[in-house]
């Protein structure tokens, strides 16, 4: 017979051989370090133009970043804050290297299905990578307890208080105080304030905005992690709503980033986990644009469906039961996306399934499927297992054409996100400028 310590041994056992991988890849520190770019990636992927012109703009002006000389010694390696320098300094043709950023706050994409392994984390953490390497700032958002994103983005030691479930709880903890406010006589406010909640909730909620946000190895990209503890913010929120009936359960990250300043960041990306609950709801209601992968499988469209029916009818709940709530703190129902896009994930070209599984999903969902999928590669697993994205893979440790063909893959899918995010993103900002 095997029981629950018997899992906990097994854990135990995998714990210590996470940390024997980690050694072994991160060495010799154990902490994950970004890797610098070679002119030809700069050339050829970030600014579009010549390896050789970029050469001659370099040695023509000698105090620009000149990166360093590797072991190789035939090129030259730039770190990304020299890269992102280079693109603030540098034009070619009059044309300027800085990404076009509309006016506002950074736009919020969540990228979401209940299902397991279609690449959920893999896009999310991609696309971050992706636009960080386009000269974005990224804050990334992991409201997935299986911190598979946390941990790709080489953060270990993470504490329950600093993830999603500690800005719930700080979230309630505001949440109760404004609402105990509003009340002429704080006496007849027939909910608690704060100093009312069970204490473990108070210290959790007492922590600071700024708290949960934590740096990566890149410069350019934050993130709020997560880990296997705050699974039990699914049992802790419902506690907290029977202790507090007029919160907006599902409006605390959305509110929290409210508070970021606007120009802090360009890019957000969530990560979400494979389930309805109090986290994948919280990420819905923050989300500007909700991103769906879906594997070319045709269980995967089937809980692809499936996802989409859960997702609608918990959005339509909402929307039902708790008018009132939520136009007390001053959110808008229903929840609008400013767009949904499909995005097929693990895709083989040469797999006539797939091909037809693409088929259907773009006869079914028309213009929402994304135009470029994300093929299945190698390049990616390869890379996967030393925790790196393909961005942060070096290509001298593969065939170049199998790291090409997999970074131009995303490099696609990326281009659309963003021409897809731009394209709301300024809609948004038309939006915003008119309520004021
Ligand atoms: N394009 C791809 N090519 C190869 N392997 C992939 C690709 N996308 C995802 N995978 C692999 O599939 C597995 C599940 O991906 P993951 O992003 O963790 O899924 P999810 O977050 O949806 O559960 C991982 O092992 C990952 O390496
Ligand atoms: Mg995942």
């Amino acid at each position: 017979m095997r029981q629950g310590s018997d899992l906990l041994d097994m854990n135990e056992r995998s714990l210590a051989q996470q940390q024997a991988v980690r050694r072994a890849t991160f060495s010799p520190s154990e902490t994950k370090t970004l890797r610098p770019f070679s002119i030809w990636e700069m050339s050829q992927f970030m600014f579009g133009v010549p390896a050789d012109t970029l050469r001659k703009k370099l040695s023509e002006t000698p105090n620009l970043p000149q990166g360093s000389v590797e072991d190789d010694g035939r090129q030259r390696w730039f770190s990304l804050e020299e890269i992102n320098e280079l693109r603030r300094r540098l034009k070619f043709k009059g044309k300027r290297l800085t990404p076009e950023r509309p006016p506002g706050r950074a736009i919020r994409i969540a990228v979401s299905n209940f299902k397991g392994g279609v690449g959920k984390s893999v896009v999310a953490q991609h696309m971050a990578n992706a636009a960080a390497l386009d000269g974005y700032r990224v804050l990334m958002i992991d409201f997935d307890p299986q911190a598979t994103m946390t941990h790709a983005m080489g953060l270990v030691e993470v504490r329950e208080e600093t993830t999603v479930w500690g800005i719930m709880c700080r979230d309630l903890c505001r949440e109760a105080d404004r609402i105990a406010a509003s009340y002429d006589n704080p006496d007849q406010c027939p909910y608690p304030s704060s100093d009312e909640l069970p204490a473990d909730v108070q210290s959790i909620g007492a922590q600071r905005f700024q708290d949960f946000i934590q740096p990566t190895c890149w410069p350019t990209i934050d993130i709020i992690p997560s880990c296997a503890n705050a699974a039990f913010v699914e049992f802790a929120s419902a506690q907290y709503r029977a202790l507090h009936k007029a919160w907006s359960f599902f409006g605390c990250v959305a509110r929290y980033l409210d508070e970021l300043p606007d120009d802090q960041y360009d890019f957000i990306f969530f990560d979400c986990p494979p389930a309805i609950g109090y986290q994948s709801l919280n990420a819905a209601f923050a989300a500007d644009i909700l991103y769906i992968p879906s594997g070319p499988g045709y269980w995967e469209y089937d809980s692809t469906t499936s996802f989409l029916g859960q997702l609608g009818d918990a959005l339509e709940d909402i929307s039902s039961g708790f008018q009132k709530i939520a136009m007390e703190a001053g959110i808008a129902l229903p929840k609008r996306f400013l767009d949904i896009r499909i995005l097929m994930t693990r895709f083989e070209a040469n797999n006539p399934l797939h091909a037809a599984m693409l088929e259907a999903f773009r006869n079914v969902f028309d213009d929402d499927v994304c135009d470029h999928p994300i093929e299945m590669t190698r390049a990616v697993e390869q890379s996967g297992r030393f925790q790196r994205s393909i961005y942060e893979q070096d290509y001298r440790d593969m065939t170049r054409e199998t790291w090409k063909r997999a970074r131009m893959s995303f490099d696609q899918a990326y281009d659309e996100l963003k021409a897809t995010a731009l394209k709301s993103w300024k809609a948004n900002a038309i939006v915003r400028e008119a309520k004021r």
